[in-house]
């Protein structure tokens, strides 16, 4: 019998009304949008402003709501009703919540930012304005970009939700080395959007401007009746003529940006560790099969490869490190194909075994790279995760680096960050989605071609540094380093890197004098104090897991110093919105790094039906998804007490999870709506409860009399149980609309 894997979210077949935002666009004019972006030699800081008319005759709610990168600072907000200003204000955490708390005694709402997805977070207010008049809200957030695969990306969301008369991007780029490229892609670029974009190139400056007219908002593919609504992504990487990198010197602050190509690429070998536990059931393991394909296609002749999948056993494909030969690929890409899913989690002994392999293996003039792939908790086996912590630890020694991929939302991602952390590594999410084995292909392509190990770099004068050791650099990638300068009156500074390229050591220097600032702009000279300060905060955060008692105090109150000092909302800090007088006061918090969780947005659907009949869902509102494929990916579940009467049913008839998207039309899905409108608001304010309490709910379900693995809702801390889920059963569903 066909297995079949759903993901499902929670529910939302409400009946209290869900319109919390009554957003009267049609009376609301947006007669100006700009979005306003400067990079600095990578820094970027953007500035969005919104310009906002209540075109009725009586005051009205306005709301303001833009989507900014995840890893940007919001460092301003400001809005402006008739002539007064009103500054969000950062503060320390706690002060804040605090004011919050008031806030909230007052039954008054808050929270502004959230996570929406894998690159970006929303940020929302809204405030009343008088009848005819004006608000003018702005943005500004700054974010230093990174080099991934040979480019540097800028990402700018536009939706304003309604065509605007006035509507402008600005993009002003400014590379002291001069551009090697520079692309304007996104789905704001397409179709008949794509003649509003005008790219200019000088030596070391570029433009990029889009100023779509009010028809041409209405013609793209994402955008429609409501505007614009899309990204424009620009791609663009800098010049390298020198290999010592690029030392810029401002104010007592420096930046060094390293990325030097000459030196050949040093043979790796590489170590894949990958879980092939029960909940990598479906797709999962699908997606990761075809991923290992592609990336063993891709290994170079002369690096060696070892494969290892794990439940409660490791097996490992064979005993030592071989070559990427032609034949051992083959045996290899015949092992991956046979890789099934089947029982717990032993990320101990499987780490263990890969990092034996690398140490049985000489490794002079070669790069050694551990990568785990896991999608849960570690479930057998020691499951202590400090022990496990200890145990790689102190097998890996500071000898190579273990990189952990975590795979959909189960996973205990804090974990892997920490074990990543403490062994020279990051960890990475893959998103459970119908790209993840690209996603996981990506972040092979990141580390591929090792060109330097044990990089070092020291600045003669240089103080208060960010991060300036490196086990490795891989090509395609970037190490920035920035610090202040104790002497200012000092006429030259000198860095120097020393790194070990395939066996034999390898120096950098360069010497850059002081009072040469030529190159920055006046407007700009205030970037590289907020650079080193962006960079300093962004290190400690990343080491905060590292770090215990007296040092981590220090090194958070450092953190937390510089915050407030350039008004950065960071996990330390938030914003507090005052609003006129008799509104609320908002707080805006940065949504935790890296441990996101879907967002479940219940309370969108009305259903507003008769009861006692059956709907189709796909033929209701048009906001349903239209496809299956996608309602998998946005549909969690949660099933209601048994006796409850309030019951969306599947009654799809079959989905082959191990080929995905083959699903047959039609699907539906069915709400039975219960006979009595009192049970119906019980289990909706129960489940409404609940999802507050935890919005976590996130788990396979395997429907036609099969065992399903799903969290208990009535756990914070998700813990799998597994029960008998048969054919006929009902269950409730929701979508995130
Ligand atoms: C963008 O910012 C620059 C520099 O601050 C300014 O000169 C320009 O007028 C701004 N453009 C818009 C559309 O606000
Ligand atoms: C707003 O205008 C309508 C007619 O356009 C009128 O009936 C109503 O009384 C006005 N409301 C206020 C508060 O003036
Ligand atoms: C590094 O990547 C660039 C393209 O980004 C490529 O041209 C170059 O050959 C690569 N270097 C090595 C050593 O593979
Ligand atoms: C920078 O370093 C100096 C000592 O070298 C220290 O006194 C100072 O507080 C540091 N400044 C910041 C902002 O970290
Ligand atoms: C590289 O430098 C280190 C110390 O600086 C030294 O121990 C090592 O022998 C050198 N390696 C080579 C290949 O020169």
């Amino acid at each position: 019998m066909d297995r079949a894997a759903l993901r499902l979210i929670l529910l939302g077949v409400f009946l209290i009304s869900a319109s919390s935002h009554p957003v009267k666009k049609q009376y609301v004019d947006i007669y100006s949008f700009y979005i306003n972006s400067t990079v600095t030699s990578r820094y970027a800081t953007t500035v969005i402003t919104s310009r906002v008319a209540n075109t009725v005759n009586e005051s009205q709610e306005i709301q303001f709501e833009v989507k900014i990168p995840k890893n940007a600072f919001i460092s301003k907000f400001r809005m402006t009703i008739e002539g007064k200003i009103y500054d969000g204000v950062v503060k320390e955490k706690q002060e804040a919540q605090q004011q919050y708390s008031r806030a909230v005694s007052r039954g008054e709402s808050a929270g502004l930012i959230k996570s929406v997805g894998r690159t970006l977070e929303d940020f929302k207010t809204s405030v009343t304005v008088a009848a005819f008049s004006k608000v003018t809200f702005e943005l500004t957030y700054e974010e230093l970009l990174k080099r991934r695969l040979g480019k540097y990306e800028l990402l700018i969301n536009a939706q304003p939700m309604q065509p605007v008369a006035d509507f402008k991007i600005d993009v002003h780029i400014q590379e002291k080395p001069g551009f090697s490229f520079l692309e304007v892609k996104g789905d704001l670029s397409t179709g008949d959007l794509a003649n509003a974009i005008k790219t200019t190139r000088a030596d070391k400056d570029a433009w990029v401007t889009f100023y779509p007219t009010q028809h041409q908002q209405t013609k793209c593919e994402s955008c429609g009746e409501s505007g614009l609504k899309g990204d424009l992504l620009i791609t663009y990487d800098v010049e390298r003529s020198s290999h010592k990198g690029e030392v810029m010197v401002s104010n007592g602050y420096f930046v060094h940006y390293f990325a030097p190509s000459d030196v050949s690429r040093i043979p790796k070998n590489v170590v894949f560790i990958i879980d092939r536990s029960g909940s990598m059931h479906g797709r999962k393991i699908h997606q990761t099969r075809l991923a290992l394909l592609k990336i063993l296609s891709d290994l170079d002749e002369d690096d060696h490869f070892g494969l290892i999948t794990f439940d409660s056993e490791v097996k490992t494909w064979k005993n030592e490190l071989l070559k990427a030969t032609k034949e051992n690929l083959e045996t290899a890409k015949s092992f991956v194909k046979e890789i099934r899913e089947g029982g717990y989690t032993d990320i101990n002994a499987a780490v263990l075994a890969g990092v034996d392999m690398i140490h049985r293996h000489p490794r002079e003039g070669t790069a050694s790279i551990l990568i785990l792939l896991t999608d849960g908790d570690p479930t057998s086996g020691e499951t202590n995760k400090d022990r496990i912590m200890a145990n790689v630890r102190e097998a890996i020694g500071p000898k190579f680096p273990l990189y952990c991929l975590g795979f959909g939302y189960d996973v205990n991602f804090d974990f892997l960050t920490k074990m990543s952390l403490e062994n020279g590594g990051v960890a990475r999410r893959i998103y459970e989605d119908s790209d993840a084995d690209l996603q996981l292909q990506g972040f092979y392509d990141e580390v591929a071609v090792p060109l330097l190990t044990d990089v070092q770099l020291k600045y003669t004068g240089g103080t208060n540094l960010t991060k300036t050791s490196f086990s490795l650099y891989f090509n395609g990638s970037e190490i920035v380093v920035s610090g202040q300068i104790t002497d200012n009156s000092v006429e030259s500074f000198t860095s120097e890197v020393i790194a070990v390229s395939k066996g034999s050591n390898v120096t950098y220097q360069e010497t850059v004098m002081v009072k040469d600032t030529s190159d920055v702009p006046p407007e700009n000279e205030d970037f590289m104090p907020r650079l080193w300060a962006y960079l300093t905060v962004k290190q400690i955060l990343e080491r905060q897991v590292l770090l215990k008692g007296q040092e981590k105090e220090d090194e958070k109150k450092e953190a937390l110093k510089l915050s407030l000092k350039y008004q950065f909302v960071t996990p330390l800090t938030s914003m507090v919105v005052t609003k006129p007088q008799g509104e609320e006061v908002e707080v805006a918090d940065k949504p935790k790094e890296g441990g996101e969780e879907p967002d479940v947005d219940i309370s969108t659907y009305n259903a507003n039906y008769p009861s006692g009949q059956t709907f189709d869902l796909l033929a209701a509102p048009d906001s349903w998804p239209s496809s299956l494929e996608t309602l998998y990916d946005s549909v969690y579940y949660y099933d209601l007490e048994p006796d409850s009467d309030l019951h969306i049913r599947s009654t799809y008839t079959q989905t082959a999870v191990t080929e995905f998207p083959e699903v047959q039309d039609p699907h539906y899905l069915y709400i039975v709506l219960p006979s009595t409108a009192t049970l119906l608001i019980i289990a909706g304010f129960g489940i409404f409860w609940i999802c507050r309490k935890h919005r976590k709910t996130n788990q396979e379900v395997q429907t036609r009399g099969e065992e399903i693995t799903y969290a208990d809702p009535t756990f914070y801390k998700r813990k799998a149980h597994k029960s008998i889920v048969q054919e006929e059963d009902e269950v409730v569903y929701s979508l995130q609309l």
